[in-house]
């Protein structure tokens, strides 16, 4: 069985972190969320995977995957041309997939759980045609959406509906026979320009087809905006993050909780309390971190308190009193001005938001 992992796109809804870099390396932990992709294919077993990429992103997405040697697996880099949906994508990738079985998965979605045991029922029954994972949510409008009968299949899917039928999403994880490109060949776009996947496969039931699902039972994040993406640091520092001590940390400093701290990195007259990463190469100095926050590659922190917080690679944070509930990109200074008449001097980028003390 391949895998086809979805890596193109344009990524507008994580503004303005997605204008310097692709969405599916925002980091989750410091991992990019492909990393943790990748690692549930090879997981279930599949080794042998494409992975879609745009011609914006494409060259950043291989540098941080590379040939895929050290997950494991055996990469091979399927250029699209433009973001022109997911069954776009899959049809793009029908010379690698050579009427093969496979396992399409979002770049950008994260899930608690293993595919293992998903990937290994449609294995074990041939006359599944394709077969979706679904997770209830509050909000199915914003997400692909199922019905389903009582025997277990699946009967209808709709892309963002208004009026939903259902509440079971469609998780950006899918089982495919290669029936589905007999199915891509006989759909249109949608009104929003793309040839979306739902409709492909709601075209392998009429074609007769069998699509059976399973249920996402861990958590899921799709990460989208600033919230989510805090919520995806938390959940995945709260359950995968194991203590190391790869750096130097001073006698003055006190660590509590898991602590995770990369190679290169100092800790200095600093109190921090799990769960935190710190990445390689990054110094910590009279500052408290934590709980519930990333710090990443050669960041800078001195003088400051940063709790529930993601601080990008190469950033800095000086003389802040607290910092919290933030998400801050990568080569960014935070700190105080010069001016002596309390006003702010600021160099935003588009689309930032900045929130400042109303005390
Ligand atoms: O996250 C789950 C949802 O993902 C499902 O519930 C929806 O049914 C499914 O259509 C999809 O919706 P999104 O609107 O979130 O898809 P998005 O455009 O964000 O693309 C998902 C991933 O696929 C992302 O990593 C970018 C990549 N992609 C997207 C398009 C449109 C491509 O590689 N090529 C493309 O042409």
């Amino acid at each position: 069985m391949k895998g086809l992992i979805l890596a193109g796109g344009s990524g507008t809804r994580l503004r303005p972190l997605t204008y310097t870099g692709a969405k599916q390396l925002v980091p989750v932990a410091n991992r990019p969320i492909l990393f943790y992709v990748v690692d549930n294919l090879v997981g279930a077993g599949i080794t042998d995977i494409g992975v879609i990429i745009a011609p914006e992103t494409g060259a950043e997405i291989k540098a941080a995957l590379g040939d895929g040697s050290r997950f494991g697996a055996n990469l091979s880099y399927i250029p699209q041309d433009r973001p022109a949906g997911l069954a776009h994508a899959v049809a793009t990738a029908e010379p690698f997939l050579r009427g093969s079985e496979f396992c399409m998965y979002l770049g950008d979605n994260l899930i608690g759980m293993p595919i293992r045991d998903a990937v290994s029922t449609f294995r074990s029954n041939p006359d599944v045609a394709a077969a979706v994972l679904l997770k209830e949510v509050p909000n199915p409008s914003s997400f692909g959406v199922a019905e389903v009968d009582a025997n277990g299949h699946v009967v209808r899917l709709v892309e963002k509906p208004k009026e939903p039928r259902s509440n079971l999403a469609l998780v950006g994880i899918y089982l495919f026979r290669p029936i589905i490109f007999d199915a891509i060949a006989k759909i249109q776009p949608s009104p929003r320009g793309e040839l979306e996947i739902t409709d492909a496969i709601s075209k392998v039931i009429e074609l007769g087809g069998r699509v059976d699902f399973g249920r996402v039972t861990s958590w899921w994040l799709d990460t989208g905006k600033k919230d989510d993406l805090l919520l995806a640091n938390d959940t995945v520092l709260d359950d995968w993050l194991e203590s190391a001590q790869e750096g130097d940390v001073d006698q003055a400093s006190r660590i509590s909780g898991r602590v995770k701290i990369g190679k290169g990195a100092r800790v200095e007259r600093s109190i921090i309390r799990g769960p935190v990463v710190i990445g390689d190469g990054a110094v910590v100095s009279h500052s408290r971190i934590g709980p519930f926050t990333a710090i990443g590659d050669r960041v800078s922190i001195s003088r400051s308190t940063v709790e529930h917080s993601v601080i990008m690679q190469d950033s800095s944070i000086v003389d802040i009193a607290r910092l919290e509930d933030s998400l801050i990109g990568k080569r960014v200074a935070v700190k105080p001005g010069a001016s002596r008449h309390g006003a702010l001097s600021l160099m935003v980028g588009d689309d930032c938001v900045v929130e400042l003390s109303s005390d």
